[in-house]
């Protein structure tokens, strides 16, 4: 790894051989028709404050070829998707062959391409029959979970690149049982909340054994929700107490796995009253988020510090319709990336949020987080600049940026 700077002011920052440039997207995000979860049953009710329904999403249940084949030809080397548990588990205990056969063409297409697949276990979605009898917070939510696991790990493992179990376990509880935006839309509900990040500490445990013990041989790990979290005069407890609850607790639960999954796209603030409002002197994407990419050293420093374990950028991105902003918040998260492998961080991966502009949650489509736009009415998947540009970076396993 070398950092120099030419003669025209240009400084390239070449990363290790074998990093590892990808793209994630999330089921439900993308495939459309996912009515057999808790999310679509969530999106459908009046009183959630959802503002579309998901619908077909980017239909990538049925263009995911497309999909994979954008990935190989911009020249990324991983694409982490997720697995919906609701088409392969539909009913307790009915697993469907068809659904997992679907997921295996998957993996074998990108196996095919020379794109190392990254499989997600559970991203924020949750079959019905289980939310029926109350989901994380059935006793034995965590033991249904690496049931599914088990099975769907036996039918892909021998194809599996990385695995991920539990995408953001830190966000389902505090969306779901503190601010209530996601289901089942509790709010402020310690109890609740502390109970569901129990139940996903062990499903994720759960999880990492049943994918150990299955076929193939590949890293395994936990995606957590992080943010560069500041504290202003008076909100230092605060703020430790906001990091230990939602972050650290996660970071510890990743003892024994193969890396930890960083996935950030902001700065907060805490102050002596909590959460403290943002910096006005900073622009907000579309998310009303600071454009902060510089967080990612600072969540990477922290995961890296507290798990001790090898770190991948799992998720970084902005939600914004100008591109070429997309590529000058990117450039300068990858600088930042970097600035920790100059430390003698072991840092793996990183990954852009997202392939496509896709369903924001509760947000619906609004937040335009892809590299990738989706026509309405037709799903024509057209690159915008910052694909090409991030192909571009993976090709040369580096940055080129340009001083003035
Ligand atoms: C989630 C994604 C989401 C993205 C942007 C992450 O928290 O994993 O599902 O779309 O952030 O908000």
């Amino acid at each position: 790894m070398t950092t120099a700077r030419d003669a025209a002011g240009e400084k390239s920052l070449d990363f290790p051989e074998g990093f590892t440039w990808g793209v994630a997207t999330a089921a439900h995000q993308i495939e459309g028709g996912n009515v057999n979860n808790d999310w679509w049953a969530w999106e459908h009710d009046p009183d959630s404050g959802t503002v579309a329904s998901s619908g077909d999403a980017c239909d990538s249940f049925h263009r995911w070829r497309e999909d994979v084949d954008l990935v190989g030809d911009l020249g990324l080397t991983a694409y982490r998707f997720s697995l919906e548990w609701s088409r392969i588990e539909p009913a307790e205990g009915e697993f469907s062959l068809a659904a997992l056969e679907h997921y295996r063409r998957m993996c074998a297409a990108c196996r095919g391409r020379g794109v190392l697949p990254v499989v997600t276990f559970h991203h924020f979605t949750t079959p019905l029959w289980l939310t029926g009898r109350g989901g994380w917070e059935a006793p034995d939510a965590p033991e249904c979970f690496a049931r599914f696991v088990t099975r769907a790990a036996a039918y892909l493992g021998d194809l599996i690149g990385w695995a991920c179990t539990i995408n953001e376990p830190n966000v389902v509880g505090v969306m779901g049982y503190f601010q209530g935006q996601y289901p089942p839309g509790v709010k402020d509900d310690f109890f609740r909340f502390s109970a569901v990040n129990e139940a996903m500490v062990r499903a994720h445990r759960l999880a990492v054994e049943a994918l150990r013990s299955g076929p193939g041989d590949y890293p395994v790990g936990l995606t957590i929700s992080m943010a560069e979290i500041t504290a202003e005069a008076g909100g230092e407890s605060l703020r430790d107490a906001a990091e230990e609850v939602l972050e650290n607790t996660f970071l510890r639960a990743t003892a024994g796995d193969d890396f930890v999954g960083v996935q950030c796209y902001t700065r907060m603030h805490f102050g002596p009253d909590g959460q403290a409002p943002n910096d006005p002197s900073v622009p907000v994407t579309q998310m009303d988020d600071e454009r902060w990419p510089q967080a990612v050293e600072f969540c990477v420093r922290r995961a890296a510090g507290i798990s001790g374990r090898p770190v991948v950028v799992t998720e970084n991105g902005i939600a914004t319709a100008d591109d070429a902003d997309r590529i000058a918040f990117l450039s300068e998260a990858i600088e930042s990336a970097h600035r920790c492998l100059a430390e003698g961080i072991d840092l793996r991966g990183y990954f852009v949020w997202s392939l496509l502009d896709n369903f924001e949650w509760h947000l619906g489509y609004g937040p335009q987080f892809g590299m990738v736009s989706v026509a309405p009415g037709t799903f024509e998947r057209r690159p915008k600049p910052s694909a090409y540009w991030f192909g571009q970076v993976a090709r040369a396993n580096g940055l080129v940026t340009r001083r003035p």
